[in-house]
């Protein structure tokens, strides 16, 4: 069996298959249908400092290579995370991450200082696609010198692993990855959504309430790999790849182009046990090509075709 333990920064994990925010809820609502344990890590919805309702439907669109989504952060707060969803994920054997959402810089360090004194929390992930408020709402991650202030406010009030989530809605994503790492973050993980627009030609409307929304699956994986390739080219930083994961081959690509860990998303909407057996299928691949350690794969994708 080859070695599927990944390290980053103080951070490990058992094999490198995470599931992604906003697609795994909590954990518990799959616990029936999966075997969590299996996993790397689960990664939590987004967690605000008060609760969100998120938007009003239709917020989700099923599209030909993908989904668009509009769910806006609904999330049950981090009073009600701490008493009521984190003893179940705390009694598993696998990694938690916390994915946490704020609408200033202020509301992330806020949110980690709350969970600060809980046990049982491997990371955090910060959600810097959501709207800056005081910025007019760009995403935090669009401005490599927000980026920079946010994650070192929150690195100044933890000592745990910050992993710091990016937007592909950018010009040169490497720059904002590199603002991240400057501010000592641990880790960078893209890609977030695409902004995306789907038409109803009938009732002439846009297809969910928002207009514009968040587009993932399988069309973005290619866009996601060269917004990985172009942060590992140009950073010495740990990149957890997402974007349009499907099967371990999915997985392995983004491997391959430098990511040391993945997360899976939209597929588990279709088979929650999406991240499960990706973990078997890259375990089977290593053994087909004798690799006997994973990191061995990470960024060894070749400069010829
Ligand atoms: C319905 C839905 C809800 C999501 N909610 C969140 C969220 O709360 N926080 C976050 O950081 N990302 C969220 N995402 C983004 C995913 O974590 C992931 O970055 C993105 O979907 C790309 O991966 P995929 O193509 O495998 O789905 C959400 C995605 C979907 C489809």
């Amino acid at each position: 069996m080859a070695e599927l333990s990944v390290q980053i920064g103080s951070l490990r994990l058992k094999n490198p298959v995470l599931v992604a925010s906003g697609t795994f809820g909590y954990g518990k609502e799959s616990a029936e249908l999966v075997n969590l344990n299996a996993l790397g890590g689960i990664i939590t919805k987004s967690i605000s400092l008060q609760p969100r309702a998120g938007n009003p439907p239709p917020r989700i669109v099923e599209l030909p290579a993908g989904m668009l989504n509009s769910i806006g952060l609904q999330n049950v707060g981090v009073e009600a995370f701490v008493k009521e969803k984190l003893p179940f994920l705390n009694s598993l054997d696998t990694a938690v991450i916390v994915n946490i959402a704020g609408s200033s810089a202020e509301e992330f360090r806020a949110v980690v200082q709350r969970l600060e004194n809980e046990e049982g929390i491997d990371a955090y992930e910060l959600n810097f696609s959501c709207p800056n408020v005081k910025e007019g709402g760009l995403e935090f991650s669009q401005d490599a010198r927000v980026t920079a202030r946010v994650t070192a406010l929150v690195r100044a009030a933890t000592k745990r692993p910050l992993i710091v989530k990016l937007t592909p809605n950018v010009t040169k994503i490497s720059e904002v990855a590199k603002a991240a790492k400057e501010s000592n973050a641990d880790a960078v993980s893209l890609i977030n959504t695409l902004v995306g627009l789907a038409v109803d030609i009938h009732s002439r409307r846009a297809r969910i309430n928002t207009i514009t929304g968040g587009y993932s699956g399988p069309a973005i994986k290619p866009v996601a790999l060269a917004k990985v390739y172009e942060v590992a080219q140009n950073v010495d930083i740990p990149i957890i790849g997402i974007g349009g994961i499907m099967n371990g081959e999915d997985a392995l690509e983004f491997i391959i182009t430098g990511a040391c860990a993945v997360q899976v998303g939209s597929a588990n909407f279709i088979d929650p046990a999406a991240g499960e057996k990706i973990v078997g299928e890259i375990a089977q691949y290593c053994e087909k090509h004798r690799i006997s350690s994973i990191k061995e794969l990470v960024g060894s994708l070749r400069g010829e075709v």
